[in-house]
């Protein structure tokens, strides 16, 4: 069982430590950084304004990128904490995690020095459970500990997708690596009913076809996984028409095949309206990565595509972190979505393995009978 905020008991006058996923987009300088989308830090509210309300004192701690264990400016926490300081006033935030070396090695020494003065540990970062880090395993070994209301919410609807979907359940992916996602794509095989592949990676998947693909991205290695996948049991939609430069650096629409040198930077009209009507007849979709480049507006008629069927379908909607919640948030449609998680590999891993080491470490505090 993992145990809630409801069993930590009474938290009055307590001070609770909130492991919090605050690894938000940023833009700027490097000594003036600005947040580019504060839905990490609005995602916490719900945990830390249920811990004030009680009157706990509440201390949020959290990574921002990877700054490898040295102080690094570019990764401070101070725009985040003036945010935080809108948002939930009187809320703590310490210095990035991962300034210290022992976050990523689970030091014990690390551990000790951020409970110190700690009554309680909640974890709500859900979008870092999956790694086994200090501040993730550590507490709970000895504090009495809960999941926050968010990291609870996560395990709750993508559980339920992964055990007991609505049918057809369809997992539309994109993104740039193929290779980041083999095994997520592999475990996902087991669970859906077909998948839709756009972005980058679609284009290891065509050449694995046999179809020229010019300049695009292609990761060689995985041609031979793309092809074993294609072969499996489960049906895998990728594009027939693609959008991108010619050999002259000029936008084009192309085919499925490829002109020489050309580069694919998104999926067609005709590929984007076939992906659509997918979403729209499914009764359950999982979304994660987009379509295109869709940073650049001349690529992003794919991505918006989806994110405006995603927002249309009467399927049950999950939309899988990172860019595709950016995009989602960039086309306006991130409330008409069932669920948008905070976690990118997070949300990917617990697909594949339904566990992951935050919630494992959880189980196991004190305060769990
Ligand atoms: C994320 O952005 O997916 C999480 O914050 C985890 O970050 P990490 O991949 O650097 O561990």
């Amino acid at each position: 069982m993992i145990p809630h905020l409801e069993d930590l008991g009474d938290v009055r006058g307590k001070t609770a430590l909130v492991r919090t996923d605050f690894n938000v987009p940023m833009s700027g300088p490097d000594s003036a950084r600005v947040i580019t989308d504060d839905f990490r830090i609005r995602a916490a509210l719900p945990t830390i304004n249920w811990l004030t309300d009680r009157g706990a004192k509440v201390i949020c701690a959290s990574h921002l990128g990877r700054p490898k264990g040295v102080v690094n400016i570019k990764y401070s926490m101070a725009p985040i904490r003036e945010r935080l300081a809108e948002l939930a006033p009187g809320v703590e935030l310490l210095e990035n995690l991962r300034f210290d070396a022992g976050e990523e090695s689970n030091d014990p020494a690390f551990v000790a020095q951020l409970i110190n003065g700690v009554d309680l540990y909640i974890n709500d970062a859900f979008g870092a459970a999956h790694r086994s880090h200090g501040s993730i395993v550590g507490p709970p070994k000895t504090l009495p500990s809960a999941a926050g209301r968010l990291l609870q919410r996560e395990v709750e609807v993508l559980g339920e997708m992964r055990k007991n979907p609505k049918r057809p359940l369809i997992a539309v992916l994109g993104g740039a690596k193929i290779s980041d996602k083999l095994g997520v794509i592999e475990a996902l095989t087991s669970i859906v009913d077909a998948f839709v592949i756009g972005g980058g990676m679609c284009f290891t998947f065509l050449a694995a076809k046999g179809l020229p693909i010019g300049d695009s991205l292609c990761e060689k290695n995985q041609i031979d996984a793309c092809k074993k996948l294609l072969a499996g049991n489960v049906p895998i939609h990728l594009p027939e028409d693609i959008v991108g430069l010619d050999a002259d650096g000029n936008f084009a629409t192309f085919g499925v095949r490829l002109p020489e040198h050309a580069k694919g930077l998104d999926i067609g009209p005709g590929s984007a309206a076939a992906f659509a009507d997918i979403v729209m007849s499914a009764r359950s979709v999982f979304w994660n990565g987009p379509m295109g480049m869709f940073e650049d507006d001349r690529f992003a008629a794919g991505t918006r595509t989806i994110a405006q069927a995603m927002s249309e379908t009467k399927a049950f909607t999950v939309v899988g972190g990172g860019d595709s919640a950016a995009a989602l948030a960039q086309f306006g449609y991130e409330k008409d979505v069932d669920h948008v998680s905070t976690g990118g590999g997070a949300s990917l891993e617990f697909l594949e393995l339904g566990d992951l080491p935050g919630l494992i470490a959880l189980r196991g505090a004190p305060n769990v009978k």
